[in-house]
């Protein structure tokens, strides 16, 4: 995409728009954390650049491949398409706050299990999703597992092994 295109348009002669910063707070991973940011600023950045929370990864940053997911209200969002301000005194999970008390979520075993991943750049994204994936009960087939994981999309093509991982940890084996 072009950088030029996504960046506000303004006229020779008119005056850019004022920033406008709005405080933020947001319970993240089960912690009260509180940040100032611009209005215009996504879910995304606030958690990788102010809150240094660079598990989420960015990588399309316009709703298309599903790298960027974390749970909202424990439901997936796309956070490069969510404004950091409309999420204010809500609950944020990231893949950082999937483990517990240093024990990794069997869906990250399942993952370097099943060799889940090859590069690891949509892993985060993957996981979120999968985790997302088996709470809300759409783990049933293997069909409904890609189709309910279509939004995330892996260029090295790890699409069988990250389908195994879901298939165990929802408890159906290794069966297709
Ligand atoms: S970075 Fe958000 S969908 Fe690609
Ligand atoms: S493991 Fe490389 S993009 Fe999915």
């Amino acid at each position: 995409m072009d950088g030029s295109a996504a960046q506000a348009r303004v006229s020779p002669g008119q005056r850019a728009p004022a920033v406008v910063r709005v405080p933020v707070s947001l319970r993240v991973n089960g912690s009260e954390r509180r940040l100032e940011v611009d209005t215009r600023t996504t879910l995304l950045d606030a958690l990788r650049d102010g809150l240094k929370l660079t598990g989420t990864k960015k990588g399309c940053d316009q709703g298309q491949c599903g790298a960027c997911t974390v749970h909202v209200d424990g439901r997936r969002v796309l956070s490069c398409l969510t404004l950091a301000a409309s999420a204010d005194g809500r609950e944020v999970r990231t893949i950082e706050g999937l483990e517990q008390d240093g024990t990794p979520h069997p869906l990250q075993e399942a993952f370097v299990r099943h060799d889940g991943l090859q590069c690891g750049y949509c892993t985060a994204g993957q996981i979120m999703s999968a985790v997302a994936l088996i709470e809300e009960g759409r783990a049933g087939s293997d069909d409904e597992i890609r189709e309910f994981m279509s939004g995330n999309l892996c260029r090295c093509g790890a699409y069988p092994n990250i389908v195994a991982a879901i298939r165990e940890v929802a408890g159906r084996g290794d069966h297709a």
